[in-house]
């Protein structure tokens, strides 16, 4: 029998790209992971993400086995992808930010990359801008804001539209940012808020993520699985105590993530 999906993110980012691999695999046995004890990623250095991430993610597949590890994070796929592959025996799908596919869609040839503040400056993201977008200009924003947002967000704590318009006006104000027409949103917390970020844009933008390519990639990758039937319900494991983690139920539950366990004890919380 195939082991379980293991989705990993800092926090509840990953949700956007668990929602596309439930439809693809919806009889595949799932563990979201959110690393709440090591969140925020998106303001460590280079050094402590892919320390954390490898030793973590190493931990994790020796409890679970799983079939393949998704790491819903930019931050921690820009930075750590090569060393987690480095290190773990089962397969690994990143998620990087969807620069290609923006540049695709723009008409204006002006994109904004939002990601936090180490995906923006990560390497790899000029490799995709050079690549994939050398006829646009490309600005990028770091926020750890927004990040924040869409944690209180699901936790049924909204923000004023204004909190999202002063995250746009990041890549707007910049030089050029009068003509951006597309945004990448290369930050897997951010697609949970599109719809928030979409009302509080001045202009109607187009906003691009990675998600239902990177269900496809999973699920390609997984076509031979076999899956027990029927599909036990989705484990959500957080790595640190919490005690606020009531709150996050509901969105969990509409992931099918009602199974709520913690790292250091690993039996159901009820
Ligand atoms: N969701 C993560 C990402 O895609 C990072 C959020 C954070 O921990 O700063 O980059």
């Amino acid at each position: 029998m195939t082991g379980p999906i293991i989705v990993f993110d800092s926090g509840v980012g990953g949700l956007s790209v668990l929602g596309p691999i439930r439809r693809a695999l919806p009889d595949a046995p799932v563990i979201y992971v959110a690393d709440n004890g090591g969140f925020p990623y998106g303001t460590k250095t280079e050094m402590e993400v892919a320390t954390r991430v490898c030793a973590l993610l190493g931990r994790l597949t020796e409890r679970f086995a799983p079939a393949i590890v998704v790491i819903a994070c930019n931050t921690a796929s820009t930075i750590a992808l090569a060393h987690v592959r480095a290190v773990l025996e089962v397969p690994v799908v990143g998620t990087v930010p969807a620069i290609k596919p923006a540049a695709a869609v723009t008409r204006s040839k002006v994109i904004g990359v939002l990601g936090t503040v180490a995906t923006v400056r990560q390497p790899y993201v000029d490799r995709l801008s050079a690549e994939f977008a050398g006829d646009c200009l490309v600005l990028r924003y770091g926020s750890a804001e927004l990040v924040q947002l869409a944690e209180d967000e699901l936790r049924g704590r909204p923000a004023a539209d204004r909190a999202y318009r002063a995250v746009l006006d990041g890549l707007l104000t910049q030089e050029g940012g009068d003509r951006l027409d597309t945004v990448v949103l290369a930050c897997t917390h951010f697609p949970l808020v599109a719809d928030r970020l979409a009302a509080a844009a001045p202009r109607p933008l187009t906003f691009v993520e990675g998600g239902e390519g990177i269900a496809r990639r999973t699920a390609h990758l997984l076509a031979e699985a076999e899956w027990p039937a029927p599909p036990p319900p989705g484990i959500a494991l957080f790595t640190a105590p919490d005690e606020g983690v009531g709150l996050l139920r509901p969105a969990l539950g509409r992931y099918g993530l009602t199974d709520i366990r913690f790292l250091q004890d690993p039996t159901p919380c009820r």
